[in-house]
């Protein structure tokens, strides 16, 4: 391994690191907004402003969600297990809010834009969800808006060329009206869990 390779780890692994410390620390000092949430982020800012490209190729930014809650979630198409998982959580949680769920719209937003351009994100989001939102961008837009979410994600090592793994962090963002983040739920958490959230943050309005 190069020197240039374990660097490039160490700082993932510190972003990572610093991601969760985050968290924690705001976990410590704030009850769960919602039950089910790991966190509620009033003095970390998670989320912010950002420009990126939909499923059907049109630019759309975080502004054009205002009125809507969002219910994000950052991983890539190729991905084999953890994000397949958690976008039919996703569209379980759509399916037990019932009437409530037009109030919410499903993000996807890929963490790997190499290989995931508009027509793989319309396949993929297409798979899991009708209203399901899929959006890409440039490498540089990508780095953007997941700073802004303090995701952390990189390329696995032992992979070549076009094959290989993606590691990333897996929380779901709900993000309220406004654009501000109403609570983060680990991926883990079943989804009827996030679903009863969610239900919560809605009927608060
Ligand atoms: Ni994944």
């Amino acid at each position: 391994m190069s020197p240039a390779r374990i660097f490039g780890i160490a700082i993932l692994v510190l972003a990572a690191l610093i991601g969760i410390a985050a968290i924690v620390v705001n976990e410590l000092r704030e009850p769960p907004a919602v039950s089910g949430a790991v966190s509620k982020s009033s003095s970390v800012a998670i989320g912010g402003p950002f420009e990126l490209v939909n499923q059907e190729g049109k630019r759309v930014t975080d502004a054009d969600f205002r009125g809507q809650f969002m219910l994000i979630y950052f991983g890539y198409t190729y991905c084999p297990d953890v994000c397949p998982t958690e976008l039919q959580d996703i569209a379980s949680v759509m399916d037990d809010l019932g009437e409530e769920a037009t109030k919410v719209t499903p993000v996807f937003i890929t963490i790997d834009p190499a290989r995931d351009g508009q027509e793989e994100v319309r396949a993929y989001v297409e798979a899991f969800h009708p209203r399901m939102v899929g959006l890409t961008g440039s490498e540089q837009q990508i780095a953007e808006v997941t700073k802004a979410y303090r995701v952390y994600y990189g390329k696995a090592p032992g992979g070549t060329g076009d094959d290989y793994l993606m590691d990333h962090s897996n929380f779901i963002y709900l993000m309220g009206p406004d654009g501000g983040n109403v609570a983060i739920f680990n991926g883990r958490t079943p989804y009827e869990e996030i679903a009863a959230g969610v239900r919560e943050a809605v009927e608060q309005g």
